[in-house]
């Protein structure tokens, strides 16, 4: 069947959380979408690695198969959407994919950050379209505004929380009182988690999702391996204790900022106040603030995982290729040529921090720790002794500074770390302002 008709037909790469809550929004919604959209979407194949799997179908009437070449050569599939994630072999299957004429869907935050702008001239340079709003943020929509409807704007920053597996595991540790495992536990079970969730817990999914963000907000190429990160897998049970008791919460903050023509760019766990409007985000939840020098700040919050959530925003990609398909309209690409940024070092950040070291209990520690600081040219703004423990004379100390370089801070951190009375530095963790700015 020729475009220009009605019907679009799909191929549905991966059955797993996402292509589940895919298929299952594109059987129950058939008819709707008929009516509202005029175009009717037909689910022909459907492919997974595992045939033996016992699935739900849904009443689907598509193949199931783990033959990507059938699906390839069949002329009459408009759609492929992507939803196995990884790497490889999905990037191929994506470039194969828009090289035989069929547009793409995918929800491949790792594909896109890696390969997004060979993706799109490749897309261009066929005629088909590539949507990845999916990508960032699981059902709130950030790729279309930040693509479209922002474009007036320059937007110089960026603050979210974009990983809904840490933002569940810091938010039930937080208020739960769970260990690590248990909630990691919980949120793999919820399926919000990667398969492998080491790309979850140690930041390197909000990464992909950052470096998108970015990458379409500065419209300059930033790839992940220009984004500075730390995981989550270092906090323990007393930051977290002493973060409340100083009135912060802990999160996994993603941040982009364009300053003086430089990018500043990192993912880490952050300190934040407990009343900025993103200490409040928790759970599965995500939230994306951006500024732009007409629009102010914007706030985009929602459901960043999860299969029904994420659905929204694939099928949603599914209507816009298929109306455009239909109307036989030309294709828009999303990642224009833009001014490349050099990226920050993060040794030139300027932040606050937090500092949980443990010392021995003993006088003429602080004088000690006080003399390093201040040899750095770091001001603490204070120094608690939080907790002793006699038999082994030692005491836990958590300090806080004012807004310092983070070289001064490394630096002192080295010389701290080899004083006499020094047993070990616990965490540091950068503290971030309540405001938007
Ligand atoms: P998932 O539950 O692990 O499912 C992956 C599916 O892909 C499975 O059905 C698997 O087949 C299939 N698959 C994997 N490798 C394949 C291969 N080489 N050939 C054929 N099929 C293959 O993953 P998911 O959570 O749905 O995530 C899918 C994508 O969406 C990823 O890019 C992810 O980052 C993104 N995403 C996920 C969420 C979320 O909340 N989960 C939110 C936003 C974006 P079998 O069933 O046979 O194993
Ligand atoms: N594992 C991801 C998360 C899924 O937890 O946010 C959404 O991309």
């Amino acid at each position: 069947m020729s475009k220009g008709t009605r019907s679009i037909k799909i191929a549905i790469l991966g059955l797993g959380v996402v292509g589940n809550g895919v298929l299952e929004t594109l059987t129950y919604k058939k008819n709707a979408f008929k009516d509202q959209f005029a175009s009717e979407l037909d689910v022909s194949y459907i492919l997974v690695k595992d045939l033996n799997k016992p699935r739900e179908l849904y009443s689907s009437n598509a193949l199931i198969t783990d033959d990507y070449e059938r699906i390839l050569s069949d002329d009459s599939v408009d759609i492929v959407v992507e939803v196995m994630g990884g790497d490889q072999p999905a990037f191929d299957y994506i470039k194969r994919a828009m090289e035989n004429g069929k547009s793409v869907v995918t929800a491949n935050k790792e594909v896109i950050s890696k390969h997004g702008q060979e993706l799109m001239s490749i897309a261009s340079i066929n005629g088909v379209h590539l949507l990845f709003e999916a990508s960032v943020g699981g059902g709130i929509p950030i790729i279309r505004p930040l693509s479209k409807d922002l474009n007036a704007n320059d937007v110089d920053a960026i603050r979210s929380i974009i990983n809904g597996t840490t933002n569940y595991i810091l938010t039930n540790m937080t208020y739960m009182g769970s260990t690590f495992a248990e909630a990691l536990d919980e949120a793999q079970t919820l399926g919000y988690a990667e398969s492998d969730p080491t790309n979850d817990v140690e930041g390197i999914d909000a990464v992909y999702k950052l470096s998108i963000m970015a990458s379409l907000a500065f419209r300059s190429q930033i790839l992940p391996q220009d984004v500075y990160r730390e995981g989550i897998s270092n906090l323990t049970a007393n930051d977290f204790k002493y973060a409340k008791e100083l009135g912060y919460v802990i999160k996994l903050m993603a941040i982009a900022k364009r300053q003086d023509s430089e990018i500043d760019i990192r993912v880490h766990p952050s300190l934040l106040p407990e009343e900025a409007p993103l200490a409040k985000v928790n759970g599965v939840y995500n939230a994306i603030q951006v500024h732009g020098d007409l629009v102010g700040h914007v706030l985009f919050q929602g459901q960043g995982a999860g299969g029904n959530a994420t659905a929204s925003a694939v099928v949603g990609d599914i209507i816009d290729v298929s109306g455009d398909l239909v109307r036989n309209a030309t294709p828009v690409s999303y990642i224009g040529n833009g001014k490349e940024f050099p990226i920050r070092s993060i040794a030139e950040l300027v932040s606050r921090y937090y500092i949980r070291l443990t010392v021995e209990d003993r006088p003429g520690v602080m004088a000690k720790l006080t003399d390093v600081l201040g040899s750095k040219a770091i001001s603490i703004a204070s120094i608690i002794q939080k907790e002793s423990d006699t038999s082994l004379n030692s005491a836990e100390l958590v300090i806080t500074t004012y807004p310092s370089k983070e070289a001064d801070v490394q630096d002192a951190l080295n010389d701290i770390s080899e004083l006499d009375v020094v047993r070990s530095i616990g965490s540091t963790i950068r503290i971030e302002s309540g405001s938007a700015d």
